[in-house]
C-alpha cells in the first residue's frame, strides 16, 4: 500500500517530503486554483523543483485543465513537453467515453495516465482496459450519492487481480481519517490523502502518555543519581 499526497500546495508538499513517506503526489485543477498561485506552469514547475530538491523519485499527477476531450490530447501533449523532463510525470485525464481515446493514445506512447474522477466499477475497469496506469476512485464523492465506496474499490481490485492488467487503484476524495483505514481494507493499492490528515495519522494519546511517563521517570532517576554523588 502506497501513500500519495493530494495537494497543489508547495509548502504542504515539502512538509511531507521532509518526512520521507510520500510515494507520489496528485493535484487537480481545484487544488491548483485554491493554492493561491497565479501561473499554472510556474506553479507545477515549483512542485517539480520541490520533488527534485528532496530527491523524491515519485509520480506527480498533473490534470488537464479542460473538460473538452477534443482539447485534452493537446493539453496533455503540452504538459509532456513542458514538464516531461521530470521522469515521473503522470497525466490525469477524467474518465469518459471520448476521454478513453486520449488515455489510449497516451498509453500507446508510454505516457503514464492517471484516469481520474472514477465513481463506479465500470468506469474504473474501462479506464484500466484503455491503458490507464492508475484509476482514481473518489471515495467521498461516491459516498455522497449513497453508494458503498468500499464495495466499488473491492470489486475493481478483484477484477484487476484476475486480469493481466497492471493498473493500480488510487483512492482519493478522502474526507475523514476513517476513510483511509477503510479504503486500505477494501483493497486500494494507493491512497491519496490531503496533507492535513498526516499529522493525525501519526498521533495517539497513548503514545503521548508513554513518552511523558518515560521522561518523568528518567528525570526522577537523573535527579536521584545526582543527589547521591
Ligand atoms: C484525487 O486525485 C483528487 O485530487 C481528490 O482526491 C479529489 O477529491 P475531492 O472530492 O476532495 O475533490
Amino acid at each position: 500500500m502506497k501513500l500519495f499526497v493530494d495537494t497543489a500546495d508547495v509548502k504542504e508538499l515539502e512538509t511531507c517530503l521532509e518526512r520521507g513517506f510520500p510515494s507520489g503526489v496528485t493535484t487537480n485543477p481545484l487544488l491548483v486554483a485554491r493554492s493561491g498561485c497565479t501561473d499554472f506552469g510556474v506553479h507545477i514547475r515549483s512542485m517539480i523543483d520541490a520533488l527534485i530538491k528532496h530527491d523524491a523519485k515519485i509520480p506527480l499527477s498533473v490534470e488537464v485543465n479542460t473538460a473538452d476531450p477534443a482539447k485534452m490530447a493537446d493539453e496533455a501533449e503540452h504538459f509532456v513537453k513542458e514538464f516531461g523532463d521530470y521522469p515521473y510525470l503522470n497525466i490525469k485525464i477524467p474518465v469518459g467515453w471520448n476521454e478513453l481515446k486520449v488515455i489510449a493514445q497516451l498509453a500507446r506512447r508510454n505516457v503514464p495516465v492517471n484516469c481520474t474522477c472514477c465513481m463506479s466499477y465500470n468506469q474504473a475497469v474501462m479506464a484500466a482496459r484503455a491503458g490507464a496506469k492508475y484509476v482514481s476512485l473518489f471515495w467521498g464523492r461516491i459516498r455522497d450519492i449513497g453508494y458503498d465506496a468500499g464495495s466499488v474499490v473491492r470489486q475493481v481490485r478483484e477484477t484487476l487481480d484476475r486480469s493481466e492488467l497492471d493498473s493500480e487503484i488510487i483512492v482519493g476524495s478522502i474526507r475523514h481519517l476513517a476513510d483511509v483505514n477503510e479504503a486500505i481494507q477494501a483493497g486500494a493499492h494507493i491512497l491519496t490523502v490531503p496533507p492535513k490528515f498526516f499529522p493525525q495519522m501519526c498521533a495517539h494519546p497513548k503514545t503521548d502518555e508513554a513518552v511523558a511517563q518515560f521522561m518523568t521517570e528518567f528525570r526522577a532517576w537523573e535527579q536521584a543519581v545526582q543527589a547521591n554523588q
